[in-house]
């Protein structure tokens, strides 16, 4: 257990039957980028249970902060969902991951493609200033079946505007774009959808997606990440990675299935 601190749950959120929020202690040797991803789960006897968990928390403050589905058979989550203040979870004491800004060329407009708990990564990118420092706008899209699954849209319109470190940015940079597709909402229909359609960029007032200007990062299910990375192919974006900065980058969300 060498590569693991043990963290205690401060606070548990539950935002609808399949989806809850949790924040922990953060060892405060735990380094890690805003975007990246950790191991984390519980030491259950000899073999700990882990998942891959993005960090929605920003790396500079003091908590950890987890956004997680719930699966009624799945080995963790089924366990996980069931977690109180005071409980005890493991943290992997390093993080990786490709939804970090250093993995984009510099460019104009950034947009933010996130479905279900593919948010998480994001909250951590939204919350950091050098963020708004290497992009004008910051277009985040947070696509979910139902109005309920809309997790976080009261931290993003509500308290970050009004946050000491990053709040003149997020009034004057950020656009938030919830969008579902199986309840009546001011937007529906998929992330895709919206931007093949153009309707997107009418409605936030920003110009269609450009490879010399805008920059995209994409993070959901393996479907979603295969139908948005094939439409900014076809765009000509070029994808980046660890070794090279790219256009847009992708990871999965990670769920289980
Ligand atoms: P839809 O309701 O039309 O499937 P999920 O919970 O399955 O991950 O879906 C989260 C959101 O992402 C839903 O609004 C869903 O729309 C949408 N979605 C699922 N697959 C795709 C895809 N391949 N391209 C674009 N949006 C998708």
């Amino acid at each position: 257990m060498a590569n693991f601190t043990q963290e205690r749950v401060l606070d548990v959120h539950h935002w609808t039957d399949t989806l809850f929020s949790f924040t922990t202690t953060r060892d405060p040797s735990f380094r890690f980028r805003n975007g990246e991803f950790t191991m984390m789960g519980l030491a259950l006897g000899e073999k700990p249970l882990l998942r891959a968990y993005s960090v929605a928390s920003a790396n500079y403050e003091e908590n950890l902060e987890f956004f997680s589905i719930k699966v009624a058979d799945g080995p963790l989550t089924s366990r996980l969902q069931h977690l109180r203040t005071g409980d005890n979870v493991i943290v992997g004491r390093k993080a990786t991951g490709t939804l970090v800004i250093d993995n984009l060329k510099d460019g104009r407009n950034l947009y933010l493609i996130g479905t279900g708990t593919g948010l998480a990564p994001f909250l951590s990118v939204i919350k950091d200033p050098a963020t708004y420092e290497r992009f004008e706008k910051v277009v985040l899209l947070h696509g979910c079946r139902r109005v309920a699954e809309l997790a976080y849209g009261e931290l993003i319109t509500e308290r970050l505007p009004k946050d000491d470190l990053i709040g003149e940015m997020v009034r004057n940079q950020l656009i938030y774009f919830p969008t579902v597709t199986r309840d009546p909402f001011r937007n529906r229909g998929r992330i895709t959808d919206l931007i093949t359609s153009g309707k997107l960029f009418s409605e936030i007032a920003l110009p269609t997606l450009d490879p010399a200007h805008d920059r995209v990062m994409i993070c959901g299910s393996p479907a979603l990440l295969a139908d948005t990375k094939q439409l900014l192919l076809d765009q000509h974006f070029v994808e980046g990675n660890h070794g090279e900065a790219g256009d847009f980058v992708v990871e999965k969300a990670f769920a289980e299935r």
